[in-house]
């Protein structure tokens, strides 16, 4: 039984083969030892070689024998059975220790095996990391183009010299090429703006500027990054000449009323005005008292070469490409504006179109301008079925003031701000109309409606909109938010406005709060805009932008111990890719170029042209062919452009961009075990270049734990406070343009990240990542989202706790977004994932990118309490509504779609590989 136990344990430790050899080992050599044994006795003596025969012949004779013979007999047999089983209880002890050496080998050779495996793997990698830094070197022998040094900037010494002033007939033919003198500005120069001091000259005569709006010019220029104290390095002078009233209050206003506000001896006495004015810019901001009009400061006035930027002018005073086009100051100086502006859902309002305004016939003339206009819009009211309202008012009730001098046929605004926002909000679209006069290119209260309409979210149809002008149309196209109609088509103005479908609405008035915001909202936004607008017209760069500089949680003399982590056995033993030495992705490449190629997009779409970025998601490629013939550095063609699967694969990044690597960005809070654990997983990483740790506790990481090696160099910065926005904050240790943001507890393997670092690489401008997110209609209460984590086909989010983003993004989030999500997100300590989402949607209007199966990422038996858990959700629900509401709409979109390895399920010959072994 004993033995029998045995043998089973036995058999359980072995392998099949091994049983069997034993096995027959053992029925070889027992028999053996018995035979051997039993002949040895028969030797001495006995009849038999056959043990039972001989028993039964011993009894047999045990009546023959007598009693001393039979004791020996039996002594003998004792004897010889002793002898027996000490002999095989020694040959057992020996199988014993034969098994255990046979066990040990087979452990050892099994050892070896694994040892030869992870060596082999070693080794390929190591190779193809040869060969890329062999590739590299080539690269940067073979460079025939040597990197350029950046250009010196190059700035004037002196203010402008003084020129003899121009006549001031030829004034009105002033341009660029003719009236600007582009010496002071090179393009190097960072578009350098000096700034007379309102309250030192005063280019107004008789009446102050306006002391609320010189306070908020002064701060909101002095925000701005163009603005310099040296009037000799200056490329452009600005001069608030504030606002100029064309009316006194008593008696009836002469057109010499203008030149009686506008000093311009003051004006042509300012220090660097150089005789002719070159280089100055008179800027009218109108603020108070819209509603008795204001604007053109300058009719009839003298000022040389200086350019003009205002909200009135006549064609005769307009110079296109010189002067330019300014909203009033309407709005609050600076700030968060998004209060004040409507929700962009639903499409169609109460109104189909609303106006309110007065046309005060001017002193002298006995002229009604519009009628047969307000006649052919009257009949169109009449005619419209009765499902379409119209709110048309061409009266004010009370009637607007009657000192007011307004441009001849301009539309005076009715009632109070509150009033018309209230109509506003009602109105699918609202109708500007241009003023009678057709001197007018544009004027303040057009402007002002503008504004108002924007605000509000109705969509502004201008009849006139063919011979008007709209603030900084020079960059913005004003096509993509307004309907622009010629008086002409009144008849048919109906028509065209019902034939505009739902999604159209949408997008006309998501555009005009991204324009209005933008540019018009606030004294700041306005100011900003004219000099960018100013700027891109000299082809100059903006400033770059500047990054977050961490404050380095170990000092210079300092950084904690490395240690070498014990090997992770869960890796799979793949090669995913060479491991270099950091790379930094090539930065502020494009300086001159960005503003040629994608000027368009800066104002109008994704960009901003208010600063210069290292580089930008939607920066071009170079053509396929290219890669070949002459702009073939830093490319990594799979299989040197042959392509292939497998090995060729995963030695090169391949596609149609230069190599990169990414940066990791972990946020963690005093969890330096699960930062440490974090750290030693991302050992053997290939394609990193750096770990930035963004430590948000109050105290420092403690000094004396050592730290485990991570294969990249680490950087620990100290958050300024403990905020969930610290994830995004563009800090100058990221050389990268990939960002793989993770959490300190996110388990990510490295076939994971790297085939998400790929996909990324394919779709810059959207987040790629893993944990996939939904927001679902409230079927209960039906006002708003819901956020919602269950398996889904739909998701509208990827959560940033493992997720790449481009580094643009991250000055994005501090620069594009409203403040108040950010706010809200340091108020709840939740959801800045939520927020990352909504910008890049909002920025890109596409969905972000899913990578491979993966649904969660954190550790599976994490405990999280029930209510902990509803806590959290209930959050996140009032985040997407909170977030919406800022923004005025859900930008979210959703996506039934999921990357996945190309070769992923694909049936391939045995002697093929694929381009991942597991994804
Ligand atoms: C581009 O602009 C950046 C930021 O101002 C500057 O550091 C860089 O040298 C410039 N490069 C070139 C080629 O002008
Ligand atoms: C116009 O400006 C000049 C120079 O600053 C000043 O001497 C003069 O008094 C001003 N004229 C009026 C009417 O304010
Ligand atoms: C640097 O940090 C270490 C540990 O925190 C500290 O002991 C040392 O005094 C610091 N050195 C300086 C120069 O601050
Ligand atoms: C997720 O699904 C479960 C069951 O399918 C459901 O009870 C739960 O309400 C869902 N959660 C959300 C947030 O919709």
């Amino acid at each position: 039984m004993y033995f029998y136990e045995r043998f089973c344990q036995w058999l359980g430790h072995l392998k099949l083969s091994r049983v069997i050899l034993l096995v027959s080992v053992i029925l070889f050599v027992v028999p053996l030892f018995t035979h051997y044994y039993l002949s040895k006795y028969d030797e001495t003596g006995t009849l038999s070689s056959n043990p039972m025969r001989h028993t039964l012949e011993a009894l047999g004779d045990i009546s023959t024998m007598n009693a001393a013979d039979l004791k020996l007999r039996i002594e003998e047999m004792l004897r010889i059975k002793a002898s027996v089983s000490t002999e095989l209880r020694e040959l057992e002890a020996k199988r014993g220790r034969l098994q255990r050496e046979a066990a040990a080998a087979s452990a050892k050779a099994d050892s070896a095996k694994a040892e030869h495996a992870r060596a082999a793997a070693e080794l390929q990698r190591l190779r193809v990391s040869a060969d890329q830094a062999r590739i590299a070197q080539l690269e940067a022998i073979r460079r025939d183009s040597p990197e350029l040094a950046p250009p010196l900037q190059i700035l004037p010494s002196r203010p402008p010299p003084i020129l003899p002033p121009i006549a001031s007939s030829s004034e009105v033919h002033c341009r660029m090429f003719s009236c600007f003198d582009h010496s002071r500005c090179s393009l190097t120069s960072g578009f350098p703006v000096y700034l007379y001091d309102p309250d030192v000259f005063v280019p107004l005569s008789g009446a102050e500027v306006d002391g609320f709006l010189k306070t908020t010019l002064k701060q909101t220029l002095g925000y701005n990054t163009h603005i310099t104290r040296d009037p000799n390095e200056a490329c452009v002078y600005l001069v608030i000449v504030g606002e100029a009233f064309p009316f006194v209050k008593t008696p009836a206003p002469t057109t010499d009323t203008y030149k009686l506000l506008l000093n311009e001896t003051a004006i042509k006495s300012l220090p660097y005005w150089g005789g002719d004015g070159r280089n100055h810019v008179l800027v009218n901001m109108a603020r108070r008292e819209l509603s008795v009009g204001s604007g053109d400061a300058f009719r009839g006035a003298s000022i040389g070469r200086a350019m003009i930027a205002q909200s009135t002018f006549t064609h005769e005073q307009f110079r296109p490409g010189f002067d330019i086009v300014m909203p009033p100051a309407l709005g609050p100086p600076g700030g968060d504006v998004w209060a004040d502006c409507a929700p962009i859902a639903p499409a169609r309002r109460k109104y189909l179109l609303s106006f309110q305004g007065s046309q005060p016939p001017p002193k002298g003339i006995d002229k009604d301008h519009d009628k047969s206009l307000i006649e052919a819009l009257q009949q169109m009211v009449k005619s419209a079925p009765a499902s379409d309202l119209f709110h048309l008012q061409f009266e004010c009730d009370p009637p607007v003031e009657k000192r007011a001098v307004l441009p001849i046929g301009d539309w005076a605004l009715c009632g109070t701000d509150r009033s018309r926002r209230a109509v506003l909000r009602d109105s699918t679209f609202a109708l500007i109309l241009a003023p009678a006069d057709r001197n007018y290119v544009t004027t303040a209260l057009l402007q002002a409606r503008l504004y108002e309409a924007l605000r509000s979210g109705a969509i502004p149809v201008i009849l006139g909109g063919d011979r008007i002008r709209l603030p900084f149309d020079e960059v913005l196209d004003w096509r993509r938010a307004t309907v622009s109609v010629p008086r002409a088509r009144v008849p048919e103005l109906h028509v065209l406005l019902r034939a505009l479908a739902d999604a159209d609405l949408l997008a006309l008035r998501r555009h005009a709060r991204v324009l209005w915001e933008r540019y018009l909202s606030s004294v700041q936004a306005g100011v900003d805009a004219l000099l960018a607008s100013l700027r891109t017209r000299l082809l100059i760069p903006a400033r770059p932008v500047s990054p977050t500089v961490g404050a380095p949680a170990f000092n210079d003399s300092y950084s904690p111990p490395r240690l070498e982590p014990p090997a992770v056995d869960a890796e799979p033993e793949e090669t995913l890719g060479p491991l270099e030495a950091p790379y930094p992705s090539p930065a502020y490449r494009r300086n001159f170029s960005v503003a040629l190629l994608h000027g368009y997009e800066m104002w109008n779409d994704w960009g901003e042209p208010f600063a210069l970025y290292p580089q930008l998601p939607w920066d071009p490629v170079v053509t396929s062919e290219a890669r070949f013939m002459g702009s073939a550095a830093g490319f990594r063609p799979v299989g040197a452009g042959a392509g292939g699967s497998g090995r060729e694969f995963s030695e090169a990044l391949g596609g149609d961009r230069p190599r990169e690597q990414f940066t990791v960005v972990i946020l963690t809070y005093e969890r330096e075990t699960v930062l440490a654990a974090a750290l030693a997983r991302l050992r053997g990483l290939p394609y990193l270049n750096k770990v930035v740790v963004v430590w948000n506790g109050p105290s420092s990481p403690s000094s004396v734990s050592s730290w485990p090696e991570s294969g990249a160099p680490v950087a620990v910065v100290r958050a300024p406070r403990n905020s969930l926005n610290n994830r995004f904050l563009p800090y100058h240790l990221i050389d990268t343009e990939a960002v793989l943001c993770v959490d300190d507890d996110a388990h990510l393997r490295h076939d994971e990240i790297v085939f998400a670092f790929r996909v990324w690489r394919e779709h810059r401008d959207r987040i790629v990542g893993f944990p996939g997110r939904y927001h679902a209609w409230d079927l209960n209460f039906n006002n708003g989202f819901l956020y919602n984590s269950n398996y889904s086909c739909e998701l509208s989010m990827v959560l940033t706790g493992a997720a790449f983003v481009h580094r643009y993004y991250l000055w994005a989030y501090w620069r594009t977004l409203p403040a108040a999500i950010r706010d809200y997100v340091d108020e709840y300590m939740n959801c800045e994932d939520i927020a990352m989402n909504f910008l890049v949607s909002h920025i890109t209007r596409k969905p972000p990118v899913k990578v491979t199966s993966r649904w969660t990422f954190r550790c599976p038996g994490c405990p999280v309490t029930l209510s902990a858990d509803e806590t959290h959700f209930h959050e996140r629900h009032k985040c997407i509504q909170f977030f919406s509401q800022v923004m005025g709409y859900t930008p979210l979109l959703t996506t039934q779609y999921r990357a996945d390895s190309v070769l992923f399920k694909t049936r391939i010959p045995h002697d093929k590989q694929k381009c991942f072994k597991f994804i």
